[in-house]
């Protein structure tokens, strides 16, 4: 386990957006609890009454209690995917958040195969709970289904050959760990592809991650359900990490949210510093929505 703690991302915009939330004494809702860095620092200002933060993963959860001992009079930690959670959380908070994606710790010490640079048990579950793991899709989907999931959720442009390798691989013998996945990726694309920017196996990774966790369904029913538990004057902000999950909040934010009353704060993304993205190179792909509540009587 590695001993530094995730880095909270944009925690400076972030901060600012918080400040701006409800007035002195905030409720907050945490749905990507993770390891706690946003939660440490809303805590630390001493304007939170009430914390209370989601996480699907037990790990994560157990982290974020240990790291937030000292304000556990004031926080409540909830197991569960944020989808299913909101839709039985009640009362209202000024503050909501979505962090969304995984934390490094789940990429870095999690022995579930998000990684492919790590010989690890191909599974990709957020939650011991869901039934399918990566390696259940894997090996259960048709080739053509394999191919659709790949485009679809990895916007993946060689993700017929992807698919047509797996396929062959796996009935040769099961493709257990994740090293095996991203060799079996690798062979299959052009050696240009093979030596680009990213790893190739990059795209099919988050594919099949988005796809066992059903990351995308849930972030749009979670952020719906949830900017109806905003109090006036109470922002909800969501920070997204590619295309696909950015296409959502935008939606949201957009239409959604537009819909239901509510302003949205910047017409464009905020997204991280050059000094973030510097010292930070997994908060390089980061934009941050935010729609506000109006109070009583404002205009939106
Ligand atoms: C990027 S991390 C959050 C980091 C956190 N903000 C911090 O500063 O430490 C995202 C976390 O959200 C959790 N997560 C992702 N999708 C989820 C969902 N649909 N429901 C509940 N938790 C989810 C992951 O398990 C992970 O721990």
């Amino acid at each position: 386990m590695t001993g530094s703690f995730h880095v909270p991302v944009m925690l400076p915009q972030v901060m600012e957006l918080f400040a701006q939330a409800g007035g002195d004494g905030k409720t907050v809702l945490d749905c990507t609890l993770g390891a706690g860095g946003h939660a440490l620092a809303m805590l630390e200002s001493g304007k939170v009454t009430a914390y209370r933060g989601i996480d699907a993963d037990p790990e994560a959860l157990e982290r974020a209690r240990g790291r937030l001992f000292a304000y556990a009079d004031k926080t409540d930690f909830i197991l569960g995917f944020f989808d299913q959670v909101l839709a039985s959380i009640s009362g209202t908070f000024d503050f909501i958040l979505f962090d969304l994606g995984l934390s490094t710790h789940q990429f870095e010490d999690s022995s579930r195969g998000f990684s492919f640079l790590r010989e690890e048990a191909l599974d990709m579950r957020l939650s011991p709970d869901l039934e399918d793991s990566a390696f259940e899709i894997v090996h259960r989907e048709r080739e053509d289904i394999l191919a659709n999931l790949i485009f679809q959720y990895g916007e993946e442009r060689y993700s017929r050959q992807i698919a047509k390798a797996i396929c062959k691989a796996r009935t040769r013998s099961p493709i257990r760990s994740s090293a095996a996945l991203a060799g079996i990726v690798a062979s299959s694309v052009p050696p240009s592809y093979r030596h680009g920017r990213i790893h190739p196996a990059t795209r099919t990774f988050q594919a099949i991650r988005i796809s066992v966790n059903d990351e995308l369904g849930r972030e749009a029913r979670g952020l719906e359900i949830a900017s109806k538990l905003l109090s006036p004057g109470g922002i909800l902000a969501v920070i997204s990490f590619h295309s696909l999950e950015d296409r959502i909040a935008k939606r949201f934010c957009k239409d959604f949210a537009k819909s239901r009353g509510l302003q949205e704060l910047n017409k464009k993304p905020l997204v991280p510093s050059d000094a973030e993205c510097a010292s930070n190179p997994a908060s390089r792909s980061a934009k941050l929505r935010a729609v506000r509540r109006p109070r009583e009587g404002e205009g939106t």
